[in-house]
């Protein structure tokens, strides 16, 4: 079978260099084991905090030679597990490799694998809107963020998983929804998706568009970028505006300190003098099953449209990952298809 390792501890953003395609033997399910194929493999930016040298923040630090981590959808193929059947869909950690042997007994820290039923379709939702994304986007808006009707809302890396699920959110309690992404195609499609506005955050005029865009201010940001995006939203914040931190992907490439110069003064000054509620998270936590179950009813009334971009066979991976860092056309959660169009139509 085929699997992508780490070959290199990336330095600054991720390239296909860092990653290596290779062929290894089939694993075997061994007594309470469960064999999974993988169907679909989610690209999420976190998993840049597993490939650098030091251990940053995060649950998982991978080493060279280590198949890289990431959440998939798969389907059982054997098992010697009394609570799974072959032919059940499940979502879980396996990682980036076509197949794999998952003791039930032995989860991590967000549980066994989850048994999808008939109302995760496609199963690739799983990883998007009806997973980990959705979950953090409902906590940005309602957990975090508490978003009222009226209010103005801006997302950064609106086009993202967690930006076109937010977003929708936002306008379906009632908010002025403002978007940032990078580019006029990016910020066409978020529109598509029901925001009030985009803004393109490459465009030279950006701050001054920014601005005319949220003309009462802006009551909740919620954050995915950090960096000049950031800096160019704090002037606009209103007295008491709230900040969920969801992400900060501008920075995943610097590790710990950025090359300066030093903003951390004015956005200290910032967040005392406006008495800013700026609010770190794990959206999985926050958004918990409650989430889960708001979304799954939401995209059932069509209230919210599920986006996705997909890219097909493991091999790749490596550059779709890279990708997810800049200069992208991905709209939506960013999924592999790893198994052939015959194993998924077969499991949908
Ligand atoms: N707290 C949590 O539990 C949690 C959970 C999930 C995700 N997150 C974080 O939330 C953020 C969004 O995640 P996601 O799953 O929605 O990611 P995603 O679907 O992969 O989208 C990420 C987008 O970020 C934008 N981007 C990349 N580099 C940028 C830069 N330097 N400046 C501005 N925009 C940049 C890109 O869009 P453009 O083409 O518009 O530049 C990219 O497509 C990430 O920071 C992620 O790590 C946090």
């Amino acid at each position: 079978m085929k699997q992508v390792v780490l070959a290199a501890y990336a330095k600054g953003n991720p390239t296909v260099a860092n990653f290596r395609v290779e062929q290894a033997p089939m694993p075997e399910a061994g007594p309470g084991e469960i064999l999974l194929r993988t169907l679909w493999l989610s690209l999420d930016p976190l998993i840049r905090f597993a490939i650098d040298e030091v251990k940053l923040t995060g649950a998982t630090h991978l080493s060279p030679g280590d198949v890289m981590y990431g959440g998939t959808v798969s389907e059982v193929v054997a098992s010697n597990h009394p609570s799974y059947a072959v032919d059940d869909i499940v979502e879980g950690r396996t990682g980036w490799r076509e197949y794999a042997v998952v003791d039930p007994a032995q989860a991590d820290y967000r549980g066994p694998p989850r048994k999808l039923g008939p109302e995760v379709r496609p199963a690739s939702a799983a990883l998007g809107v009806l997973g980990m994304p959705g979950q953090t986007a409902h906590a940005c808006m309602i957990g975090i963020g508490r978003v009222q009707a009226g209010e103005t809302v801006v997302i950064s890396a609106a086009g993202g998983a967690v930006g076109t699920i937010a977003g929708q959110i936002g306008k379906m309690l009632g908010a002025r929804v403002v978007g940032i992404a990078g580019g006029p195609d990016k910020c066409a499609a978020v529109e598509g998706l029901g925001f009030d506005a985009c803004v393109d955050y490459k465009a030279p005029d950006f701050a001054d568009k920014l601005k005319a865009a949220v003309p009462q201010g802006i009551d909740v940001y919620v954050d995915n970028v950090g960096g000049d995006v950031t800096f160019n939203v704090l002037p606009l914040l209103k007295y008491r505006a709230r900040m969920p931190v969801c992400g900060f992907i501008a920075y995943y490439g610097m590790g710990l300190t950025g090359p300066g110069p030093d903003r951390m003064p004015g956005f200290m000054r910032t967040i005392m003098s406006k008495g800013l509620e700026v609010h770190g998270f794990g959206g999985s936590m926050v958004g918990g099953e409650q989430a889960l179950t708001d979304l799954a009813r939401w995209l059932a009334e069509g209230k919210v449209r599920l986006a996705e971009t997909t890219y097909k066979g493991l091999d790749s991976a490596p550059a779709a990952f890279a990708g997810v860092f800049g200069g992208n056309r991905n709209v939506g959660k960013v999924v592999i298809q790893v198994a052939p169009d015959e194993v998924v139509a077969a499991s949908a």
